[in-house]
């Protein structure tokens, strides 16, 4: 099944519960939440309290993208802020086992990120304990950017990969998605779709209610090809 993160990066933070609620309402499954600290990339977003108060309010599946140093020391915060996904930076950990270990251990589904300039097959000893792969599809830090053309490519390596091995893992891409590109990043083998522009800039309603009817045709192509 395809699946649609809406990045709450692009929202409008003054009334945020609201957008959230309009995502849900037309047919999104998670909420894609940066998490910026400044030091892996330059700038900083929000924490555990943001995080705590969406969960408070939302069933929606909490999809925390944390670009941030040391991850493995903030997991038992981010899990018990109520983080459903924690997503955390190849490049970002010392020991990437030891961070899979913790989100585990805290009853999280486990994501592991690689930036554009990050080789793919960095990621492949990790793939057999991980639930989600995102493949960077801009350079991470800001919204609104474009997509990197070589990431295609990146994808379909992955998932190459992670179909001839029969691994049940996910693969997310982030940056730069639109109604232009969807199609490229869905062939190459992706299945969690995060979008922050396309979404927020404008109707969050029926921005959202595109991209999932958008799905529905796709997957409904797919079977009868
Ligand atoms: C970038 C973030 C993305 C960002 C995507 O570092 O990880 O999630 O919100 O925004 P758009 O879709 O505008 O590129
Ligand atoms: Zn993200």
């Amino acid at each position: 099944m395809i699946i649609f993160s809406p990045s709450i990066l692009a929202a409008d933070f003054n009334r945020l519960g609201s957008q959230i609620e309009d995502t849900k309402n037309a047919g999104a499954q998670y909420v894609h939440i940066d998490v910026m600290d400044g030091v892996f990339v330059p700038q900083i977003t929000f924490g555990e309290p943001v995080i705590r108060s969406i969960r408070a309010d939302s069933s929606l599946f909490l999809d925390v993208h944390l670009m941030i140093t040391d991850p493995g020391s903030h997991i038992q915060a981010f899990a018990g802020a109520g983080a459903d996904n924690i997503t955390f930076h190849l490049e970002a950990a010392r020991d990437p086992g030891a961070v899979i270990a913790a989100i585990r251990q805290a009853g999280r589904r486990v994501g592991l990120s690689i930036k554009p300039s990050t080789p793919v097959s960095e990621v492949y000893p990790f793939l057999d304990r991980i639930d989600m792969l995102l493949v960077m599809t801009v350079e991470p830090g800001f919204g609104g950017q474009k997509y990197i053309e070589a990431s295609t490519g990146r994808v379909a390596q992955a998932r190459g990969y992670i179909r001839e091995h029969g691994l049940p893992v996910d693969i997310e891409v982030d940056g730069g998605i639109t109604r232009e590109n969807i199609d490229t990043v869905l062939d190459a083998g992706a299945n969690v779709i995060v979008a922050g522009s396309a979404v927020y800039h404008g109707d969050t309603r029926a921005n959202t209610a595109y991209f999932m009817e958008h799905f529905k045709e796709y997957e409904k192509e797919r079977q009868r090809n």
